[in-house]
């Protein structure tokens, strides 16, 4: 296993909700983490299969163009409905055909399928937020660290808050949605919580344990 050598890696993510939410997680951290935005890095096409995959991509993409260890993040929302869609594919429900995304329209369409398939009852509505931090070095080697959030779809959205498909998802054991928590709630969480909340908090408590000296 590499160490993590002169306390610098690079956040391999253009996404603002993302970006966010790792910033908050490496506050508490003594680490220099610059995004790939930062550092000028183009967005790589994700064209694995899985989240593990796609978080590879986009984290060796990162560590060879900068020569950092770089982490990423490849996430989304399983719907069993919906036999696991959209899964990787959660970015890509919202896109439009100019190339922006429109949150509003991919929620919509998962609404759409889960009424399709008859699952308007709250028992036929599970899911979970998947999220999976790939931490990868310039030479190639890398390790993952996943987390995921069980809980059940909702209609219609609720909240403002959060990113994403963050208003059609509550938590189980919660009743209000990802979009209707605190940053602090979703996905808060610091050296010595016993638990984390959201996917990305537990995968990333994970990555602290392993490679942050967060034990
Ligand atoms: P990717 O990992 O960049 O392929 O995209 C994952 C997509 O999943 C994001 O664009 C979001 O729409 C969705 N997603 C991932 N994590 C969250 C979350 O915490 N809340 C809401 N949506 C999320």
């Amino acid at each position: 296993m590499h160490p993590l050598e002169g306390k610098r890696f690079v956040v391999a993510s253009h996404n603002e909700g993302k970006l966010r939410e790792f910033a908050d997680l490496l506050a508490p951290f003594g680490f220099e983490a610059k995004s790939a935005r930062e550092y000028g890095l183009p967005e790589p096409e994700e064209t694995g299969t899985t989240f593990e995959e796609n978080a590879y991509i986009k984290a060796f993409a990162a560590a060879k163009a900068t020569g950092l260890p770089a982490m990423s993040d490849d996430s989304g929302l399983v719907v069993d409905a919906l036999d696991g869609a959209p899964g990787v594919y959660t970015a890509n429900w919202a896109e439009k055909p100019d190339g922006s995304r429109d949150f509003g329209m991919a929620m919509q369409k998962t609404e759409d399928a889960l009424q399709k398939a008859g699952a308007t009852e709250p028992a036929q509505r599970t899911g979970r937020f998947v999220a999976v931090i790939c931490l990868a070095f310039p030479d190639g080697e890398a390790e993952y660290y996943r987390g995921e959030a069980e809980g059940k779809l909702v209609w219609p959205p609720r909240g403002e808050l959060g990113f994403g498909y963050d208003p059609v998802f509550v938590p189980d054991g919660y009743d209000k949605s990802f979009g209707e928590m605190t940053a602090e709630k979703k996905h808060g969480w610091k050296p010595g919580d016993a638990e984390a909340l959201s996917h990305r908090a537990r995968a990333f408590k994970k990555f602290a344990e392993a490679r942050l000296g967060s034990a």
